[in-house]
């Protein structure tokens, strides 16, 4: 069915034969709906030339930017930065990402303007069998997949700062990750978002000693706001890693010790699991829009390749013409495609062969395209498919920009608040729960809603399939480094940014902009509570959307911005959360 639909959206292209079309209503196309006959932006795509001059950070946390800003300071980059300021919240911020986890890279060298991701996603023990994590009925036993060590794939954080400074950056390791040891040794005050991701997890860390005495402390509680939160653990962990670089980590006593504390806790991992672990360097998914480069995260991101379809899709309509409710509308359509593909056809490109030029050429979005009616919803169940994801909030994202142009996107995660929960006596930080972005049994969702199948299956070895989506976007005059934490409502994030900033905002603005998402099923338009006045709701109901206009806020964009034109930096920080911080100096 997957191939046939691909196939059938080509089909359209060449008028030969027809996607599921929407229902004929008696709202007929505005005449500027309809698609324009080409993407024109790829004869324009720009590259990078010149410097900044100046450097921007943008973070969750004032302390992690001022790490990038201290390394960047003693001579280092933006990838010397990139590992301060990753280390930094790794202490500051553990609900989000730590040590203990992965994430990726999205890197641009000013000097020879190479654009790399590096791909530090966690990795399936090899002992890793869908049998692990069912319950005698055979069914997925949630508490095995996001909570203690079962859950946790082969961290891949350590390797990737330790890669990062031997290959791109220009100081020792010890002194980009010097501000975070002493954050950890010394300690930081403790703020909302900590202490009630510490409260909330609380259960599943009381588990464990190891883990009730690093976050719950001796009043068995989580700490109070303003209370000074210190782990000395970190601070010692942090020193093996930069004294002794990656094998401080994955070999040797160190990794003995996390490979028998996980094994005594029901996990499986083993010495030569860490041993193996490598960092990958991909290829970005690159695309061009309406003149802007894109360069984004590729598998085993979900997120590149639909951004790439959402915004092939918008490339055909004039969007400058219409006004704001049918470019709404033609949004999340174009949202509903790409999340349709999203859990389909993707998985470790290690492993997985996925179709991934067709999905990203324009000619597939054009045929997309075609489904979509003007000013109609397409009823989800009408486009073959798979189930959706649903969001959630632990994972970060910073931006860094250095004054020669070295760019640095990076989002990395624990996945879940605090991860699996489950400390090793003495290190000072929680493993990862990012098994559970696999789809562990083939058609049973994760904490996401996700499922999948064989493509995204735990085997030995393999990554998770991933939303992380750290992005470039590269104007004629303008460049700007963007990315989010959210889940599954990271892409639909990322895709407003650049749509934002594509259209002049300000990166302050794009951090800020109300937010709406659309992920294929459940069929619902999710709004920000300020997303839609109460006559747009109305018009996107008239229209066939069903909306939830009264959801939480989501999401926590951090966005540096450099135009070339006039020479001026900046920094935008998502005003949602209280600690983000952007600076340019
Ligand atoms: O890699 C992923 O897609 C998820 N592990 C990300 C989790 C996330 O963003 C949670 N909250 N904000």
């Amino acid at each position: 069915m997957k191939q046939t639909f691909l196939a059938a959206a080509l089909c359209v292209v060449l008028a030969a034969c027809g996607v599921p079309q929407p229902p004929a209503t008696a709202n007929q196309a505005p005449p500027d709906a309809t698609p324009a006959a080409t993407n024109d932006g790829a004869a324009r795509a720009p590259s990078i030339t010149g410097r900044p001059g100046k450097a921007a950070i943008a973070s969750a946390h004032a302390l992690a930017t001022d790490a990038g800003f201290e390394v960047l300071g003693k001579g280092g980059n933006a990838f010397d930065a990139a590992i301060a300021v990753g280390a930094a919240l790794a202490v500051v911020e553990p609900q989000s990402s730590g040590i203990g986890g992965g994430g990726f890279f999205l890197l641009r060298r000013a000097s020879d303007d190479r654009q790399v991701f590096l791909d530090a996603r966690e990795t399936a023990p090899a002992a890793s069998r869908p049998e692990l994590w069912t319950d005698p009925q055979g069914k997925l036993d949630r508490d095995k997949s996001i909570n203690g060590p079962l859950s946790a794939g082969i961290p891949g954080e350590p390797a990737a700062f330790a890669w990062l400074a031997q290959h791109y950056g220009k100081l020792p390791l010890s002194e980009s990750l010097a501000p975070a040891i002493r954050l950890a040794r010394d300690g930081f005050p403790v703020y909302g978002r900590f202490a009630k991701s510490i409260a909330s997890r609380k259960p599943v860390l009381s588990r464990w000693p190891s883990s009730a005495a690093l976050y719950l402390g001796e009043s068995g509680e989580a700490p109070v706001e303003g209370a000074v939160f210190r782990n000395p653990d970190l601070a010692t962990t942090l020193e093996l890693i930069a004294s002794k670089g990656a094998d401080g980590f994955y070999k040797g006593e160190f990794a003995k010790r996390l490979a028998d504390a996980v094994q005594a806790a029901g996990g499986t991992w083993t010495i030569e699991d860490l041993a193996a672990y490598q960092v990958r360097e991909r290829e970005p998914i690159t695309l061009d829009y309406r003149g802007w480069r894109i360069v984004t995260a590729p598998p085993p991101s979900s997120g590149g390749i639909a951004l790439a379809e959402m915004l092939n899709i918008l490339a055909g309509y004039d969007l400058a013409k219409l006004e704001r409710m049918p470019r709404v509308h033609l949004t999340i359509e174009a949202m509903r495609r790409a999340y349709r593909d999203r859990a389909e056809y993707l998985g470790d490109p290690d492993y997985v062969k996925m179709p991934i030029a067709e999905l990203t050429s324009p000619l597939y979005a054009a045929g997309l395209r075609a489904s979509i009616h003007p000013s109609r919803a397409t009823p989800s169940d009408m486009l073959p498919g798979y189930m959706p994801p649903v969001e959630a909030e632990h994972t970060t994202h910073y931006s860094i920009m250095d004054a020669d142009g070295n760019l640095a996107a990076v989002t990395k995660t624990v996945n879940l608040a605090l991860g699996s929960g489950f400390v090793v006596e003495g290190t000072g930080f929680v493993l990862n729960n990012e098994m559970d972005d696999f789809a562990l049994l083939p058609g049973q969702p994760n904490a996401f809603g996700l499922v999948g199948g064989d493509a995204n299956a735990p085997k030995p070895g393999h990554r998770p399939l991933s939303s992380m989506t750290p992005s470039f976007v590269i104007g004629e005059d303008r460049v700007g480094v963007i990315g989010t934490p959210g889940g599954s409502r990271i892409i639909t994030m990322v895709f407003e940014g650049i749509l934002a900033f594509v259209d002049g905002q300000s990166a302050q603005q794009v951090a800020a902009n109300p937010r709406y998402h659309h992920q294929y099923l459940p069929d619902v338009v999710s709004a920000e509570p300020n997303a839609f006045t109460r006559d747009e709701t109305r018009a996107l109901q008239d229209m066939g959307h069903i909306v939830n206009d009264a959801e939480r806020t989501w999401g926590l964009m951090n966005v540096v911005g450099w135009n070339r034109k006039d020479g001026t930096v900046e920094g935008g920080s998502d005003p949602r959360e209280e600690m983000s911080s952007a600076r340019v100096q």
